[in-house]
């Protein structure tokens, strides 16, 4: 429900990014905040715990397909305040509800402009030397 509604805020996203799958692999929007400032946030606030160094693991992933709630800065903080303002009562879900008493406006923008600099970089599967190795191995018979 919250996830719909922050869906139906982000309207501004890049088309350039659109791919065969209707993902947002691009992201155009402002970024008005501080990434300097919100990578220390993203760690202090254990974001990273759940979504990854760099929003390619975890609980949600944020690239390479950028979620809706990502799309724009107003659609991070209707996130973000969605949650502290409905989930609170009965949390149905995992993520702590950061409220405007544990992360302001201004601090919300900046983790939001260090998020955006993530990319999603893992090596083509052929360069993995050890994953080779790994195939290779499992192909011969298993001699105890
Ligand atoms: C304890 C684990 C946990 C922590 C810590 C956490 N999250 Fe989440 N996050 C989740 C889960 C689970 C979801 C799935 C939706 C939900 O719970 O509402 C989610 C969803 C999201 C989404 C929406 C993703 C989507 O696909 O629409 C964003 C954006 C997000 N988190 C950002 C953050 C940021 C920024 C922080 C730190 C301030 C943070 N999260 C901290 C677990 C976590």
């Amino acid at each position: 429900m919250i996830v719909a509604f922050a869906a139906a805020v982000a309207l501004p996203v890049s088309m350039a990014g659109m791919e065969g799958t209707g993902q947002v692999t691009t992201l155009a929007s402002p970024v008005t905040g501080n990434a300097v400032n919100g990578k220390k946030l993203y760690y202090d606030h254990a974001c990273y715990s759940c979504h990854g160094f760099n929003g390619e693991t975890g609980a949600r992933t944020f690239v390479p397909n950028w979620p809706a709630n990502l799309a724009t800065e107003r659609s991070f903080l209707a996130f973000l305040r969605g949650r502290a303002n409905v989930a609170p009562v009965q949390p149905s879900t995992s993520m702590p509800n950061y409220s405007v008493a544990s992360l302001s406006d201004a601090q919300a923008r900046d983790i939001y402009a260090y998020i955006r600099t993530f990319k999603s970089s893992p090596p083509p599967l052929e360069k993995i030397q050890a994953m080779d190795q790994i195939l290779a191995a499992a192909k011969k018979p298993y001699k105890p």
